[in-house]
C-alpha cells in the first residue's frame, strides 16, 4: 500500500486512506467516493467483502484490487465480486498509474466527497453552529494542529473530514490513523516510516503516514491512547516541521496539518502523566468542543429526519416521520451514544416500522408505554431486546427478499453463511422457502 500511495501523492490528488473494513465503510456511506483503491495484503480475506459491500452500496465506484502476489486465484476472485483491475505490486506499477489515469476530467480529484465541506453535517442548534462556525474559520487559516473533542459518537471524524475538504488543503490527501487500532510498536514506525534494517522486521524502506500526509492533513483518531513514546516524537514533528525515519539520519520535511480527536478527558489523563503536558498545550491552541446530541435541542428531529430520508432511499421503504409521542421520547432521551445512537436507532425503525410513522405503536408488539420506568429503559422497550430485534430483522429482510437467503445476508449487511446460522438458530426460514 506503501507505493499506492506514494504514487497516489506524486500526481498530486487527495483521497481519504482507511485502515480497517469498519472505516472503509463509513467513508464509502458518507462520502461516495468514486475510486477505491483495497490493498490484499492489509485486508486479507475482508478485501473481497469490502469490494462487494462498496460495489452494492454503488454500482458505479471503480475498484482495484492490488496485492504483492501476483495469483489468478485472486485475481478471478476480485473481478467476481465487482473490481475492475487486480494489480500486483510492484511488477504492475503502470498498470495502477493508468487505472488512476482513467478518472475523468470532471472527475480531475477521484476522491473528492460528496458535499464538500460542511453541508453534511446537520444541526441547528446554536452549540454546534458555534463549534462549525469557529471550524469552517480555523479550517482556512494557517493553524497546523486541530483537537477536536467530544463524546462518542458526536461527529469527531465527520468534522474532522469537513476540515480537510474546506481547507485550501483538500486537494492533498486526508490520511486517518486510529491510534488504539494499531499496536503501539507499530504505530510509531507508521507515523514515521522506517529505514531498510531498522529492526528485524524492516525489510525495507517504509515511508511513514507523516510524509505520505504532506500538504494535506494527517487524522489521528483517539489521539489519548497513544503512548508518552510516540508523543514525543509526534510533538517534535509538528513543532520542527521535519522528522527522521526510524533507524534514518535524514530530515523529512514535512507541510501537514494535525487534526487530533478524543473522547478522553486530556486535562484528567495529563495529570495522572498518561498523557504529556507539552503536547497537551500544543494541540490545545485551537481546540473544537462537540456539544453531546442532549445539549443539542431540536437537532434530534432535524437529524431525525435527516436519517430517515436516507434509510428510505436505501431500503426502499415510506416511512413519512415520528408520532408525537416518539418525538417527544427523543427529544427527552440521554443519548450516551450521541449522533450514532440515533442513527443506528432510526435505521432499525425504518427497516422495522410497519407504518407510515415511527412511534411505539408502530412497532409490533414493542408493547411499551413511554410513561412508565426511566428513559433508558424506555428506549430499549422501544427498540425490544436485541435477539428479538435481531430475529426481527432477519424476518423481515427474508419477506423483503422472498427468501432469497443470499439478498437478505446483503441487506443485512452480513455474510450468507452467517444469516445461515442465525436462520437456524431462531429457527426461522420454512415458511420463506
Ligand atoms: N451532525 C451530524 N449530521 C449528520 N450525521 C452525523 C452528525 N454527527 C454525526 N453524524 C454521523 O454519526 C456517526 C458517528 O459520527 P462520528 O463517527 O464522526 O463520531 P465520533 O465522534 O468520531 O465517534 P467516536 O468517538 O466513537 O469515534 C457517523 O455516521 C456520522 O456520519
Ligand atoms: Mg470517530
Amino acid at each position: 500500500m506503501r507505493l499506492v500511495r506514494e504514487v497516489v501523492s506524486a500526481r498530486g490528488e487527495g483521497g481519504v486512506w482507511v485502515e480497517s473494513l469498519r472505516e472503509a465503510l463509513q467513508i464509502a456511506e458518507e462520502t461516495s467516493p468514486q475510486l477505491a483503491l483495497i490493498d490484499l495484503d492489509h485486508l486479507g480475506e475482508e478485501a473481497f467483502e469490502l469490494i462487494r459491500r462498496l460495489k452494492s452500496r454503488n454500482q458505479g465506484i471503480r475498484v482495484a484490487l492490488t496485492s504483492s502476489r501476483s495469483s489468478l486465484g485472486d485475481e478471478l476472485r476480485a473481478v467476481r465480486v465487482g473490481a475492475e483491475s487486480f494489480i500486483p505490486l510492484p511488477q504492475k506499477i503502470d498498470k495502477l498509474k493508468s487505472f488512476l489515469g482513467k478518472a475523468s476530467p470532471v472527475e480531475a480529484n477521484p476522491y473528492s466527497l460528496e458535499g464538500k465541506g460542511f453541508e453534511g453535517i446537520i444541526g441547528e442548534s446554536p452549540k454546534l453552529r458555534k463549534v462549525l462556525e469557529l471550524a469552517r474559520k480555523v479550517s482556512q487559516s494557517s493553524a497546523r494542529t486541530i483537537l477536536i473533542r467530544g463524546e462518542t459518537g458526536t461527529g469527531k471524524g465527520l468534522l474532522c473530514r469537513a476540515i480537510h475538504q474546506s481547507s485550501p488543503r483538500a486537494k492533498g490527501p486526508l490520511i486517518e490513523v486510529n491510534c488504539t487500532a494499531i499496536p503501539e510498536t507499530l504505530l510509531e514506525a507508521e507515523l514515521f516510516g522506517h529505514e531498510k534494517g531498522a529492526y528485524t522486521d524492516a525489510k525495507e524502506r517504509k515511508l511513514g503516514l507523516l510524509q505520505l500526509a504532506d500538504k494535506g492533513t494527517i487524522f489521528l483518531d483517539e489521539i489519548g491512547n497513544m503512548s508518552l513514546n510516540t508523543q514525543v516524537k509526534l510533538l517534535n514533528a509538528i513543532e520542527e516541521r521535519k522528522f527522521k525515519r526510524l533507524g534514518g539520519t535524514e530530515d523529512i520535511k514535512v507541510d501537514i496539518r494535525v487534526v487530533a480527536a478524543t473522547n478522553r478527558d486530556l486535562e484528567t489523563a495529563v495529570k495522572e502523566k498518561g498523557f504529556r503536558e507539552d503536547l497537551y498545550y500544543r494541540l490545545n491552541v485551537v481546540s473544537l468542543l462537540l456539544p453531546p446530541l442532549r445539549e443539542r435541542g431540536k437537532d434530534v428531529i432535524l437529524l431525525t429526519h435527516h436519517f430517515i430520508e436516507k434509510y428510505n432511499r436505501e431500503f426502499n421503504r415510506r416511512v413519512r416521520g415520528l408520532t408525537p409521542e416518539a418525538e417527544g421520547f427523543l427529544l427527552s432521551y440521554d443519548w450516551p451514544g450521541n449522533v450514532r445512537e440515533l442513527k443506528n436507532f432510526i435505521e432499525r425503525a425504518v427497516l422495522l416500522g410497519e407504518g407510515d410513522f415511527i412511534g411505539p405503536g408502530n412497532m409490533p408488539d414493542a408493547g411499551c408505554s413511554l410513561e412508565k420506568g426511566d428513559r433508558e429503559d424506555d428506549l430499549h422497550a422501544l427498540v425490544i431486546s436485541l435477539p428479538e430485534m435481531e430475529k426481527r430483522l432477519i424476518q423481515r429482510a427474508l419477506r423483503l427478499t422472498k427468501g432469497n437467503k443470499s439478498k437478505a445476508a446483503r441487506l443485512l449487511d452480513i455474510s450468507r453463511p452467517r444469516l445461515l446460522r442465525k436462520i437456524e438458530k431462531y429457527s426461522l426460514g420454512a415458511e420463506y422457502l
